[in-house]
This record gives C-alpha cells, sequence and structure tokens, in this order.
C-alpha cells in the first residue's frame, strides 16, 4: 500500500476486502472503493466497520459479493484493482514482504 500516497485518489476495488481495513484506509485517503469479498460474514463486518470510521468514510465504500460484481459492474470502472491477500498467498509462500507493486494486478489512470 506504501505507493498509493503518491497516485491522486480516483477509483480502486478491493479484491478479498476482509473485514475492511485496506478499504477504509483507502477512503480515508479519498479514494472511492468497491470492497469484494466471498464472505458475506466478513462484507457484512466491514461495513460496519466503515460505518463506525465515519459518514464521510463510509460514503466512498461500497461492498458487494463476488458474484454481485461479476454480475453488475463493469470492469472498467477501476484505476487500481488491488488483491494484497491473493497476491501474498499465490506470490509470497516464503512470508516476503508484499509491495504494492505485487498487489496491483491492473493499474490504469485514466486521462485527468
Ligand atoms: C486476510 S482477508 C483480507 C483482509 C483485508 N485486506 C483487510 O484489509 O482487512 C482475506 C479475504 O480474502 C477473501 N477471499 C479469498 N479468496 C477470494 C476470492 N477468490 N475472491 C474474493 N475474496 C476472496 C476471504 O474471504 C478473506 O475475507
Amino acid at each position: 500500500m506504501e505507493q498509493v500516497p503518491d497516485l491522486a485518489p480516483g477509483t480502486a476495488l478491493d479484491v478479498g476486502s476482509g473485514e475492511g481495513a485496506d478499504a477504509i484506509w483507502l477512503a480515508s485517503q479519498g479514494w472511492q472503493v468497491t470492497g469484494v469479498d466471498v464472505s458475506t460474514v466478513a462484507l457484512e463486518r466491514a461495513a460496519r466497520r466503515a460505518a463506525g470510521a465515519g459518514v464521510d468514510i463510509a460514503a466512498r465504500i461500497l461492498f458487494f459479493t463476488a458474484e454481485q460484481v461479476a454480475a453488475t459492474l463493469d470492469p472498467d470502472s477501476w484505476e487500481i484493482v488491488l488483491a494484497a491477500t491473493l497476491a501474498r498467498r499465490a506470490r509470497d509462500p516464503e512470508g516476503r514482504q508484499v509491495t504494492i507493486h505485487d498487489a496491483v494486478l491492473h493499474a490504469r489512470r485514466l486521462a485527468a
């Protein structure tokens, strides 16, 4: 996540958003975040945490199930896609630190 502050806030998809810590942090930096997870329990907890983080932050985050995102949302909706946990699992079996370079599977800056 350390390179995210170098980017002007935009739209972010957080795949495997879990209980929402990364999504809430991104929203606190001004990003509009879509959190997606396969666990409805995690999504419910994330929504509660976001609400507890304050109205301004909660208003910048939407949480969806993976099925909802696949069925209803345009894949071109986001400028960055984070999959930190999934990338860590796939690429970091020895427990190395995963950088944002590893976590960003697809990054695109739209024309300003
Ligand atoms: C360690 S948690 C993520 C923590 C999160 N980054 C945070 O800031 O709290 C990993 C999450 O990935 C989700 N997950 C695993 N495989 C997934 C998949 N294929 N698609 C979406 N979510 C997935 C799990 O349900 C779990 O909630």
